[in-house]
């Protein structure tokens, strides 16, 4: 009988299949290689290309993680998420703005590893990435509790209930809490696989506002 252990083993990985990239012509700047990759698996048909794996730490250093939709890449290659302000990744991020983004697109067994610091992107901001969600979005949303216990989970329908009125009577209405934090990467690592192991790895870090590249180990 075959253990769980021998169904791991026997799990292959890496299994997409990667384009040709010369890392020895990757661009001088992070931003415009990343937007290559994302538009990449988008247009391969990956599954998801915008979930990403936001990594925080706790008030006690603890590190904590959960997977986002990436909303917008900014010209200076800010990476853009929405929240609210009441959850767990807003409070962390609020104590300590230090956090890792982590893309993995199986598809085009390609991953991008990013490490910088969040900055809270303003009201106006907010209010637009808001409105353009679907009503459902906005009325859980508008109940401001993300990550809090649900004690009572008839309450919870309730609670949307009374949130979706508000929309009907007032389509313009916008949490208050609602969030969009900017991620500023100060260290970019793009990974892609290859079935003989022979991974490529590029890393970008910035010092004192340049750019500079080197090749890593797989
Ligand atoms: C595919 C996917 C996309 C998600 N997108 C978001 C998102 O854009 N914003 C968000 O607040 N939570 C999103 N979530 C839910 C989070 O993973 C998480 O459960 C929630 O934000 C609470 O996390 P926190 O308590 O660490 O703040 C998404 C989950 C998945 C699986």
């Amino acid at each position: 009988m075959s253990t769980l252990r021998d169904r791991l083993r026997s799990t292959p990985s890496v299994t997409g299949r990667a384009p040709d990239w010369d890392p020895a012509v990757a661009p001088g700047n992070p931003r415009d290689l990343f937007v290559e990759w994302l538009l990449h698996a988008i247009d391969s048909g990956a599954v998801e290309p915008l979930a990403v794996t936001l990594s925080t730490a706790d008030g006690n250093g603890a590190p904590d993680a959960r997977v986002v939709m990436l909303k917008d890449v900014t010209e200076d290659f800010g990476l853009e998420i929405a929240t609210g302000a009441e959850s767990a990744k807003s409070s962390q991020l609020a104590g300590d703005p230090r956090c890792a983004m982590t893309f993995y697109w199986p598809e085009v067994a390609r991953a991008v590893r990013v490490r910088g610091e969040a900055t809270r992107g303003s009201r106006e901001e907010a209010a637009q990435d808001f409105l353009a969600r679907h009503p459902d979005a906005r009325a859980l949303a508008l109940t401001e509790r993300q990550s809090a216990p649900m004690a009572d989970p008839a309450q919870h329908a309730e609670l949307i209930a009374a949130q979706r009125a508000r929309i009907e009577a007032d389509p313009k209405l916008v949490s208050p809490t609602w969030t969009l934090w900017r991620v500023n990467p100060s260290q970019v690592e793009f990974w892609q696989g290859a079935a003989t192991r022979d991974h490529l790895r590029l890393r970008y870090t910035c010092t004192a506002g340049a750019w500079q590249r080197e090749r890593l180990w797989p």
